[in-house]
């Protein structure tokens, strides 16, 4: 239960706007062990969202690695990187992005596509993950049918439809009343006591205060476990 799932050593993130350097990460260490449940807290511009990014495939250091389920992203092409995304992540973001005009079941079970798996298989799958987030009544009904914390659960079902190790949640109640965050932060506990990984930004102390461990950003660093 406790391997290191995502080790990151002097991971450094520097954009280049307008010619300056803006040092998004600087030189972040960090180990976040297999089923852990990690809060990444810290002010706006603090780096959080980049390394996320970093974690997630989706952009890659400037300098320093990242080692995820035992592999080297830096040693990867890019599409062995998406190869890995799609195999090892789920994300979930403040906005849901789900398609307005198809219902939730199909919202799940589009990405599935990618695994050659049949129509039945996909949304058989799909209705076990909105199963898993309690929305079996809803399976048919469209996003805007839905409450905001109803569309987050449905955009968890899909991240998790892939079978991910590691779910990313950037902000995942960040567009939601203090109700429908309680609906949202339940349902990232009974995923945690299944097993899976979960990142977890927040700017929301009471959200932070739910996971197991908090990592504090600031500068590009991490500068505080467990504020
Ligand atoms: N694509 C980009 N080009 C240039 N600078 C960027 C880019 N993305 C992020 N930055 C800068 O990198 C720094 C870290 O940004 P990041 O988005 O990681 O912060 P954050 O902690 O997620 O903030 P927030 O809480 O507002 O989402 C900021 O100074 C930001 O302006
Ligand atoms: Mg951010």
């Amino acid at each position: 239960m406790s391997a290191p799932l995502i080790q990151a050593r002097a991971l450094t993130r520097t954009y280049h706007p307008g010619g300056g350097d803006v040092h998004a990460l600087d030189g972040v260490d960090a180990v976040i062990n297999t089923g852990e449940y990690v809060a990444v807290m810290g002010p706006s511009g603090s780096g959080k969202s980049t390394f996320m990014n970093m974690v997630g495939a989706l952009d890659r250091p400037s300098a320093g690695e990242l080692v995820i389920a035992g592999e080297a992203l830096s040693a990867k092409s890019p599409d062995q990187l998406a190869d890995f995304r799609n195999r090892q992540i789920g994300f979930v973001f403040q906005q849901f992005n789900l398609l307005p005009r198809t219902t939730a079941l199909d919202n799940v079970a589009l990405p599935l596509l990618y695994r050659g798996l049949s129509l039945n298989r996909r949304r058989e799958k799909a209705a076990e993950c909105l199963r898993m987030v309690g929305l079996d009544e809803r399976m048919n009904h469209h996003p805007s049918q839905l409450s905001g914390g109803q569309q987050q659960r449905v955009a968890i079902a899909r991240a998790l439809a892939g079978e991910p190790a590691i779910l990313l949640a950037d902000e995942p109640t960040g567009a939601l009343d203090s109700q429908t965050t309680i609906e949202v932060l339940d349902i990232l506990d009974q995923l945690t006591a299944r097993g899976i990984t979960i990142v977890l930004v927040t700017h929301e102390k009471e959200v932070g205060a739910r996971a197991e461990r908090r990592i504090l950003f600031r500068d590009g660093r991490i500068v505080e476990e467990n504020p």
